[in-house]
């Protein structure tokens, strides 16, 4: 396509335009020469023994897929020695990870869930990588967990890649959120979706209904609405959907609307909630708000959220702004 923008182009610009740094470029273009490999890596499937478990648990008490090991290896392996990171936490690291002592350090920070929506893997169900940077303290040379506990407001750029039946990005830098589709042919992301507006109001809600014995009060007085449809207190009829990836999730509600929600329940009191803060929630509540939507926990902003830990969990209500606010309407009310 003679007009088409690739995302090193589009970076370049923005380079250009003063709004990103050298750096920032180099350790986007390093973070998605990883998803590439990651996008490779999950199309070959079975033909390159990558599907299956690991063998082993991660600091939560998951196990691990071989995808959810490799697609971490892969991550720090592309950011370890670039220079533009200072330290990186991930899904699968139980602490901060350090840098090689001989590694230079950079002014950034990555965190990332390498590989979202793991259980998909095997069946062959879109899963994704999202990342969140932010600012390392200046002087620090090892950053720990401490130095990672910033609000989501602080996060410099997000992104999540999908690989799904074309591998998609979208990233925002805080001015709008862009999508942007892989041409396999010349292993380059190219500019498909610029400023990508989610509709306020929408008919199609995603949530996990085995857990609705769960639920809070607020959460069920919603879903059973939607459920009445226009037989009940609203105007319309809605549909649902559960991919059980937020990455696919996110991207069809970037695409078309609708609300996304991983509430608090019951079960997950003592957690805090099941979506990971730092590398899930905030990564998604940026992009997600850029876009015109909302996201909240029921209570509050996510990106509002002081964290107190790196695997911290909160509750996750995303997505078309009028159903978002309605939500928390309804746990304002009780
Ligand atoms: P991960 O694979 O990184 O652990 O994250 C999975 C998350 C999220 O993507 C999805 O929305 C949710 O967990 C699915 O949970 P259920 O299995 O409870 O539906
Ligand atoms: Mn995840
Ligand atoms: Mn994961």
């Amino acid at each position: 396509m003679a007009n088409s923008i690739s995302f090193k182009q589009y970076i370049a610009n923005e380079q250009r335009a003063g709004r990103v740094d050298a750096d920032l470029a180099g350790l986007l273009n390093d973070t998605l020469g990883a998803c590439k490999q990651i996008s490779y890596d999950l199309s070959q499937g079975a033909l390159m023994g990558v599907l299956g478990m690991a063998g082993s648990e991660n600091v939560q008490g998951e196990d691990q897929k071989k995808m959810d090991v490799i697609s971490n290896d892969v991550m720090i392996a592309a950011n370890n020695r670039s220079g533009f990171v200072s330290g990186m936490a991930s899904e699968e690291e139980e602490t901060a990870y350090t840098l090689p002592a001989d590694a230079p350090r950079g002014k950034y920070l990555l965190l990332f869930d390498p590989l979202d929506g793991s259980s998909n893997i095997d069946v062959n169900i879109s899963v994704g990588t999202i990342f969140s940077i932010l600012r390392a303290p200046k002087g620090v040379t090892n950053p720990a967990d401490k130095d990672f506990l910033q609000k989501g407001t602080e996060q410099v750029c997000a992104g999540f890649v999908v690989y799904g039946q074309s591998t998609v990005l979208v990233i925002t830098l805080g001015k709008g959120s862009h999508g942007f589709t892989l041409d396999r042919n010349i292993g380059e992301f190219i500019l498909t979706q610029p400023n990508i507006q989610i509709p306020a109001d929408t008919k199609e809600f995603a949530i996990n209904a085995s857990n609705s014995r769960f639920w809070e009060a607020p959460v069920k007085r919603y879903i059973d609405e939607c459920l009445a449809g226009k037989s009940g207190t609203r105007d319309k009829d809605f549909n649902m959907r559960w991919v059980a990836s937020m990455v696919a999730e996110v991207y069809r509600i970037l695409t078309r609307g609708g609300i996304f929600m991983y509430p608090l329940d019951s079960k997950l009191k003592d957690k805090g909630g099941k979506l990971r803060l730092m590398y899930e929630a905030n990564p998604m509540s940026l992009i997600v708000e850029q876009a015109g939507g909302a996201s909240n926990t029921g209570r509050g902003r996510i990106l509002d959220l002081q964290p107190t830990g790196l695997h911290q969990r909160v509750p996750v209500i995303l997505g078309s702004r009028n159903e978002v606010e309605r939500v928390v309407r309804y746990h304002a009310e009780g």
